[in-house]
């Protein structure tokens, strides 16, 4: 099977160093790059968690670009309170190697690379800070994207991080808003709608620790700060796991459904970073966006647990239906 490449932008971030975990072991990608943002973390922090999950699956071949320190707009507001003072939980997972960045900046990288390339698709997981930098650098940047699938938003959810935002949008709606008007490439919006659906239950933890115990612990220790903020602000028992659906959803096009609309971002007042969604075409505009709206939770997790255990799907999938899991 031909590997499809893509450049991650993240924020690592509990979720996103799952879903670099993901794509980077997963057998049908290659991850071209990696860059980083402000966002969950300070760049320079979240540039640092990339490189220990490189270390971690001994790929710091990967290039890492870091990129903006604040929004376009707005003062940085960071999601430390989620992740970890570390962004990885406060688990005190540390740097093993001596491993540098590149010397470009993201959106300079991210503009001349659109510029040669155009087999190659880019996932955001972060606030889109580099894109619209880059955007702004490169006009044809979405038009030589294969696809842009962005990890943010929401439709019908309420917000995580105000009534109506979600944090990545919320973070810089600005830069939000501008890539949504200008990327002139579909944008693939993985919400709150479909990552709602995805949570790392007790079960699903204890159930990798019987297939494999070190990955299992490592998830553990990254996530166990998440769960208390899940539990005191979304009562559940578990946490949200929103970064690795994006890169599900780019790998099989079936697995969340939803509809094609107009968006766009509130950028001032009490409905700051909310994306709005025209579903029913009040505005007459053309649709720049794909809503996800359903996904399987058990599909989901069938390929991502495999993935990361290392485990045969069939095993996993045949696993996550008798025991009810996912
Ligand atoms: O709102 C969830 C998103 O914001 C995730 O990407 C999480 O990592 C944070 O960046
Ligand atoms: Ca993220």
């Amino acid at each position: 099977m031909k590997k499809r490449k893509i450049i991650i932008d993240c924020d690592p971030g509990i979720d996103d160093s799952l879903a670099l975990l993901y794509a980077i072991q997963h057998p049908g990608l290659e991850v071209a790059a990696l860059t980083v943002t402000a966002g969950n973390v300070p760049v320079e922090l979240g540039a640092d968690n990339a490189f220990k999950i490189l270390e971690r699956l001994n790929r710091l071949d990967i290039p890492v670009y870091a990129g903006a320190d604040r929004p376009l707009v707005r003062d940085f507001v960071s999601a430390q309170d989620t992740h970890g003072m570390d962004g990885l939980g406060d688990g005190s997972i540390k740097r093993r190697s001596a491993a540098t960045l590149q010397p470009e900046t993201a959106s300079d990288f991210l503009a001349a690379y659109f510029r040669e390339q155009q087999d190659t698709s880019l996932i955001a997981l972060g606030p889109l800070t580099n894109i619209a930098q880059a955007l702004r650098k490169n006009p044809l940047l979405g038009q030589h994207m294969e696809r842009f699938v962005s990890m943010g938003g929401s439709y019908k959810s309420h917000g995580n991080c105000s009534p109506v935002a979600e944090y990545n949008y919320w973070c810089d709606p600005h830069a939000a808003q501008e890539v949504y008007q200008k990327l002139g490439r579909k944008i693939e919006m993985i919400g709150l709608d479909v990552t709602r659906q995805i949570v790392l239950t007790p079960n699903l933890l204890e159930y990798m620790h019987f297939i494999q115990p070190e990955v299992a612990a490592f998830v553990r220790t990254i996530t166990r700060f998440y769960w208390d903020f899940h539990w005191k602000y979304e009562h559940i028992i578990g946490c949200v796991i929103n970064d690795p659906l994006a890169v599900a959803h780019f790998l099989h096009e079936d697995l969340c459904q939803g509809f094609d609309a107009f968006v766009d971002l509130a950028t001032e007042g009490p409905a700051l970073g909310q994306t709005v969604v025209d579903a029913y075409d009040f505005y007459h505009r053309p649709a720049n966006a794909f809503i996800a709206q359903e996904v399987s939770s058990q599909l989901f997790f069938q390929d991502f647990l495999a993935v990361i255990l290392e485990a045969p799907q069939e095993m996993i999938a045949q696993d996550l239906r008798t025991l009810q899991l996912g």
